[in-house]
């Protein structure tokens, strides 16, 4: 039986995907990179390095800079981005998801945050929901980022169940294939966590709620 569940925060909590997203991008811009949306897809969930190793590499660039100015950058970015999410309020959180969460709480389940984001912290303090979770995982801790099972089996840690008991919900494709080789039940939201083959898919954050869940879980059965 479910008993609790882990959540990717970017994309699925609140639309900071956008920001992360409009920082690289102008950045990408700033070093000469060509920009696509497809890159921009598969950047999400993709530690801060990774993306900027993935940008450079997407345009032949991978050996071009050295350490400290592939620092320098993730740094500019990290500004840029830390400018864009100042003003985030509960408002921001996407539809749908401030009722599931109070129908997690009164359902007797528990949750975690299972994000590769060091602003985790701030954006849930800002969001006003930083008390709905148990635990955040540090992705300071992390050897590995997603796809790598890792920070979903901590994250599993934190609420003290099993895999089995645990759904995960996820945006990006590589929190996906995270998500399930840590074991647990995967919830894709939106196109690019299709393509992952997810255990179970919403189009959207407004289709997400217990029953829904319930009854996709009895269809894939
Ligand atoms: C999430 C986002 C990524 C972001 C990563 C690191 O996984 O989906 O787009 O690169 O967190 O975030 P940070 O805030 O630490 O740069
Ligand atoms: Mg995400």
């Amino acid at each position: 039986d479910i008993k609790g569940f882990t959540f990717d925060l970017d994309g699925v909590i609140t639309d900071t995907a956008k920001f992360h997203e409009q920082a690289w991008h102008d950045l990408a811009m700033q070093i000469g990179v060509n920009w696509s949306d497809e890159l921009g897809n598969q950047l999400k969930g993709i530690s801060r390095m990774d993306s900027l190793n993935m940008i450079l590499s997407a345009a032949g660039q991978q050996d071009k800079y050295s350490d400290e100015e592939k620092q320098a950058f993730t740094i500019q970015k990290n500004t840029h981005y830390v400018e864009l999410i100042q003003e985030i309020t509960p408002k921001d959180i996407l539809p749908g998801m401030t009722a599931f969460l109070s129908e997690i709480k009164s359902g007797g389940y528990i949750a975690s945050i299972a994000s590769a984001s060091k602003n985790a912290p701030k954006i849930l303090e800002k969001l006003g929901i930083i008390d709905d979770f148990v635990g955040i995982v540090d992705p300071a801790t992390l050897s590995h980022g997603k796809p790598d099972p890792e920070i979903f089996t901590k994250a599993g840690d934190i609420l003290k169940l099993s895999p089995s008991q645990i759904i995960g919900l996820e945006d990006a494709s590589a929190g996906v294939e995270a998500i399930k080789a840590a074991g647990q039940t995967a919830l894709g939201i939106g196109l690019a966590a299709k393509s992952a083959s997810p255990n179970l898919w919403v189009a959207s954050t407004t289709e997400i709620s217990l029953a829904n869940i319930a009854a996709g879980m009895q269809n894939s059965n």
